[in-house]
Order: C-alpha cells, then structure tokens, then sequence
C-alpha cells in the first residue's frame, strides 16, 4: 500500500534511507527540506506496519526563458534492501508523477540512475538546455504539463538542503 507520509513515519523513513544508502547523507538532506520547508510530496510504502519504500519530491528553483515555473526534484528515493526490484519503486514514482501532476506541478528534475528513470519518461536531452550544477546522462527532466521546459533557455537552482554547490 503506498499513501503520503504521516507524522509518525518520520523515523521509520531515515531508517529506511540510511539502510538502503548505507549512511547518513541523505537522512539529513530530507532533514534539512523538512526544516526548510520544501517538501512537496513524500510517499511511503507500507507492508503491515513496516515502511518498506519512500519518495521524495521537494521545491525547486527551476525558470524557462527567465519565468519561474512549478517544478520538483526527486530526491531521495529509496527501498529496503531485501525488497528491492520487486517493483515498489517503480509505484512510488509513477503515483508521485500522478499526484503532483494532479497538484498543478509541471516539471520534475532528477539525478539518478540513467538506466532507471527514463522508464518513467525521463530524458537527459530535456535537462541538457537547463544550466545547472550537474550534466550528463544522470541529470534528467520530465514534463509534467506538455510544453513546460520548452524555452530557448532555462535554469536550475538547488536549495542549500542538498548542500551542492552553485557554479553560478
Ligand atoms: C533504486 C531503487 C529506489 C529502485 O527501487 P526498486 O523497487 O528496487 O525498483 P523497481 O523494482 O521499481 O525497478 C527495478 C529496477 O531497478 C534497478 N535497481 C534495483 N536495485 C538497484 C540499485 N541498488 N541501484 C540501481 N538500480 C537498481 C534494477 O536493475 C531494475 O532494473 P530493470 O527493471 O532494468 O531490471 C532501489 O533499488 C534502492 O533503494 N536502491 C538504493 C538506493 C538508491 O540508489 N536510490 C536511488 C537514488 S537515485
């Protein structure tokens, strides 16, 4: 069962972040976006009382021919070892990309694995236009509303809770 994230998760999901990535670096990016405001979607999936996945999206900085427009990054999303490519990430991205589409959103932003995420419709060429801290095959973009990352030129700006520093 996948559903939005409850206050008394919380826990449950560092610990599941800091099994699946072995450390604490994306425990306290999640830490940080909490305290500083920016999540804006976080889904978990539960198998009895057992947090068994989760996915976050939070707000990001991210303007198309210098307008602002309602983007998202994916990041972290994780799913405990021992129950992983079974396909429960695969549901944690696809419900997220339905309910922010829902919710108005109209881009998501992802570094990550460039043999998982384009499955979803990420595209590396989407990302290449956008000036950013990152390039290559792992910084990928979606659109969520047709036409939303369609400019001549565009940027992407992290919030300090991912700590990356800005070339700009
Ligand atoms: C990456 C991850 C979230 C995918 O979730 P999942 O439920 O295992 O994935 P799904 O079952 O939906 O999809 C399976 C695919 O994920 C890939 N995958 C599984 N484990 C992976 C891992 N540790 N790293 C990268 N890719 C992985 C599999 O190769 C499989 O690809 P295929 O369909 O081409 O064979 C999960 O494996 C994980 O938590 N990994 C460790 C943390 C991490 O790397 N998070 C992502 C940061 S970008």
């Amino acid at each position: 069962m996948i559903g939005e994230e409850r206050p008394d998760d919380i826990a449950a999901i560092a610990a599941l972040n800091r099994a699946a990535f072995g450390g604490e670096e994306e425990v306290e990016i999640i830490d940080r976006l909490r305290r500083d405001g920016l999540v804006a979607l976080s889904l978990v999936g539960r198998d009895a009382d057992a947090i068994i996945g989760h996915i976050l999206f939070s707000d990001l900085d991210v303007t198309v021919d210098r307008r602002r427009i309602r983007a998202v990054t994916l990041a972290p999303m994780a799913v405990v070892p021992d129950r992983q490519s079974a396909g429960i990430g695969s549901r944690l991205v696809r419900l997220g990309l339905a309910l922010l589409t829902e919710r108005g959103y109209e881009a998501v932003i992802v570094l990550g694995h460039p043999g998982y995420y384009p499955r979803f419709g990420f595209s590396a060429a989407l990302a290449a236009k956008l000036a950013a801290p990152f390039s290559g095959a792992a910084f990928m973009a979606l659109e969520l509303k047709p036409g939303a990352l369609a400019g001549t030129s565009g940027a992407v700006r992290y919030p300090r809770a991912f700590r990356i520093e800005d070339p700009a």
